[in-house]
Parts: C-alpha cells; sequence; structure tokens
C-alpha cells in the first residue's frame, strides 16, 4: 500500500475498463481467511475479549465487480444473486463505502455485484473479506487518497476481523484480532474445509467460553505471542489450536466427529477457524486432499495464499 508497490502491482486480475462509457469497471477477488492460531487471552472492560491469532489467506473468494459511475449522489446498490447476504445497509460492503465516504468523499455511485463462493457466518471472515476489499477498490479509484493508517482505523471499525484483509498472507493479530503486524508467511498447504449446516453464534460462543471459564490467564505470554514462522512440520502442527474450539465442540459434537474423520483421512493437523462452524483440515498434497475431500461430499478444496499473490492478485 505504499508507492513502491502500487507501482510494482498494477492492477493484473483486476480489471479495469471503461465500457460502457462513463462506467469505470474493477473485479477483485475477495479471499477467505483461517486461523490457523486462536489463543484468547483476556476480556476487556467493553466485554471483548483480547486475542493471540495467526491469520491465514485462502484461495477461496468471493469475486466483487465494482461499477462507478461519476455522480453528485452518493449511492451503493448491491446485486449478490441467490445469495441470502443483505443487500441493504447491513451488507458491509455497504457500511465500508459509507465510512470511507466520511472521511474521503466520493464523486461516484457505486454498483457492486457480489459472486458469493465463501460461506456465510462460517468463521471464514467472508462478510470482513469484502469489507476490506471494497476500502482496497475505493482506495485504487482514487488512488489511495486515504494514508494508511486512516484506512486500517476504517477497517477496524467495520470489524475486528476487517484489518488483516488488508495485509493478506500469514499474519499475527492482537487486541480484538485487529491489531495485524505481517509475519513471513507459513509454509504452504493444501486446505479441506468442512462446513456443518450449524450456526454458532458468536457472542453466544464467547459466552459460554467465560461460563465455562475458560480464560487461560497463567499461559506463558511469551509462549503465546506466537510470530515466528514454524521451522518444522512438527512445529507447524502444535502451533494449529482453538481456544473457541473446546466451546463448539461441547456445543456440537459433530464437529468434533468431523476433526477425527480428517485426521483419519491424512489431515496433518484441523481446527474450528474463529467461533465456528467450519472445520479446516490441513494437507501437505493435492492427491491426499483429493482423495479426502471425495469422501466427505460437499466439503470445499483450497490452499493458502502468500502475501505475494494476495497483493498481485487484488493488485496493490
Ligand atoms: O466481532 P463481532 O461483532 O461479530 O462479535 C460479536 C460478539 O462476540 C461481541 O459482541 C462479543 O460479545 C463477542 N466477541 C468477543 N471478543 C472478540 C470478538 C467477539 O467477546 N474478540
Amino acid at each position: 500500500m505504499n508507492d513502491r508497490t502500487r507501482k510494482q502491482f498494477p492492477a493484473t486480475e483486476a480489471l479495469i475498463s471503461t465500457a460502457p462509457k462513463n462506467v469505470m469497471e474493477l473485479e477483485l477477488p475477495s479471499f477467505a481467511k483461517i486461523n490457523l492460531r486462536l489463543l484468547v487471552t483476556g476480556l476487556r472492560r467493553d466485554g471483548y475479549h483480547t486475542l493471540d491469532t495467526i491469520f491465514q489467506a485462502l484461495e477461496l473468494h468471493d469475486t466483487l465487480t465494482f461499477r462507478f459511475r461519476r455522480s453528485s449522489e452518493f449511492q451503493v446498490t448491491l446485486d449478490v444473486g441467490k445469495s441470502k447476504i443483505p443487500t441493504d445497509s447491513g451488507n458491509l460492503i455497504s457500511q465500508a463505502c459509507s465510512a470511507f465516504h466520511e472521511v474521503y468523499p466520493l464523486k461516484h455511485s457505486i454498483h457492486v455485484t457480489v459472486r458469493k463462493r465463501i460461506p456465510s457466518e462460517s468463521g471464514l471472515g467472508g462478510g470482513s473479506s469484502n469489507a476490506g476489499c471494497t476500502l482496497i477498490a475505493l482506495s485504487k479509484l482514487y488512488d489511495w487518497p486515504i494514508p494508511r493508517v486512516g484506512l486500517l482505523r476504517i477497517a477496524r471499525r467495520l470489524g475486528a476481523d476487517v484489518p488483516f484483509f488488508l495485509y493478506g498472507g500469514t499474519a499475527h493479530g492482537t487486541r480484538r484480532g485487529d491489531l495485524i503486524r505481517q509475519v513471513p508467511d507459513w509454509p504452504p498447504k493444501q486446505v479441506l474445509l468442512v462446513h456443518p449446516k450449524i450456526r454458532c453464534s458468536t457472542p453466544e460462543i464467547y459466552r459460554k467460553f467465560d461460563e465455562m471459564d475458560l480464560l487461560t490467564r497463567r499461559r506463558d505470554f511469551n509462549k503465546i505471542l506466537s510470530d515466528q514462522k514454524p521451522e518444522s512440520r512438527r512445529e507447524f502442527v502444535s502451533l494449529i489450536e482453538n481456544d473457541l474450539e473446546k466451546v463448539v465442540v461441547s456445543l456440537y459434537p459433530e464437529i468434533g466427529s468431523i476433526k477425527k474423520r480428517l485426521l483419519t483421512l491424512g489431515a496433518t493437523a484441523t481446527a474450528v477457524t474463529g467461533s465456528g462452524s467450519v472445520v479446516f483440515g490441513l494437507f501437505e498434497d493435492q492427491l491426499e486432499l483429493a482423495a479426502a475431500a471425495k469422501q466427505i461430499p460437499g466439503s470445499i478444496r483450497t490452499r493458502f495464499v502468500d502475501r505475494k499473490e494476495y497483493r498481485k492478485r487484488i493488485g496493490f
């Protein structure tokens, strides 16, 4: 997001055109994330929990097509196809446009077509990713009028997971997960996502976490600030962990069974992402992944996206 990277990475997958007349069109991938590691480290006065988490971007993505038309009136419309996500101001894409407009008045009306592939409310960060992608799209349109620190402030206001999507690759999140630090990309893995037909409510999972008295204050905090790239496969596997998983599995034992199944099918590690309900399994190669995917109908095959690929494909 600085001048150099911007010039180095002009839009690639991003398609910018001027047809029809007066309309700028920009198509961007909006990638999913998993939390390779999510430790709950404390409870804040405002009721939120502090986290120590490692985010990883995945190749699984929605596609957002922005059509910008010069207009003195600020207006955002959304076409989400058959997806059940909201199309009004409840959608994080609309909220991202409004938040951007408050800081830098937009001179275009915006129409966004959303091709949804990331399952909603699953822990894969779909809504947050769409918001981050929208902030990037608007920044590209106006040649980055809001400095990085301001853009991150907007992202944070939109949601704790949104800032990560301004980085991509592997990143370390603290505070509510919204304070992001880039770390070296973790070794590439193939990923199988299993989405049980269960909706985990994030507030309920955190409430139950408190009720179960799971806050591990006595942890060795030096050890949990996991900003190092794992040196070996063994270390990698030992770092895959999610404190919220104990709650999710106690409420929905089926999720425990999915984890066991993934391990039986050759996954080297598995965990719930975010507050659930998606479970991911990590595989070393595509053949193993394909064999496992065959055994679990409806599962989604994907892979890690490192920071370089993330930036190149979004074009920033
Ligand atoms: O981030 P989001 O608004 O989806 O969070 C919903 C609820 O989950 C919060 O109101 C809070 O109760 C809980 N939460 C939390 N700590 C976090 C994230 C969410 O306690 N880091």
